[in-house]
């Protein structure tokens, strides 16, 4: 199935000039990641070398390698959330998470993440579980939201 679907993004984007990108985009819109077993094979597909296509996948931060969390968490970090306390917010996100910032718990159930700007600026410091803003986030109100997750702090 996942080499399919590999074989159909190479094909969409078959003689594009720079298709590695939307390749890769199509590769993690339907798998949720970039299995790192594929690298050979869409470096067969785009004529490149695996250590070209591996350094796109390793440059940004928005290709995943791994398949993803079954609950997706981001903190502000955009000015108005600093100003109000997110780094600290993060540190605690972290240590109830028990994973760093663009990484997944060992238990394969939250992956946290950063955003710049949730739109909720006047309602700082601001998250999101599984892409629903939750604004004026406190310790005591993200340990609730990840109980509701089904994780004790
Ligand atoms: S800076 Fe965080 S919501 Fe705007």
């Amino acid at each position: 199935m996942k080499h399919k679907i590999i074989d159909e993004a190479l094909l969409h984007h078959h003689g594009e000039p720079g298709a590695l990108l939307p390749v890769l985009h199509e590769i993690q819109d339907a798998l949720g990641y970039i299995p790192p077993e594929s690298v050979e094979q869409i470096a067969r597909g785009l004529n490149l070398s695996r250590a070209d296509v591996h350094g796109v996948i390793t440059y940004y931060s928005h290709f995943r390698r791994d398949p993803p969390a079954r609950h997706a968490v981001a903190v502000c970090r955009g000015e108005a959330c600093q100003s109000m306390g997110s780094a600290a917010l993060l540190a605690h996100a972290e240590r109830t998470l028990g994973c760093k910032m663009h990484q997944t718990s060992a238990d394969g159930r939250f992956h946290l993440d950063a955003a710049y700007c949730l739109g909720l600026c006047a309602s700082s410091p601001a998250v999101t579980v599984d892409g629903n803003p939750h604004a004026r986030m406190t310790t005591e109100a993200f340990d609730a939201l990840v109980l509701q997750c089904g994780k004790t702090p």
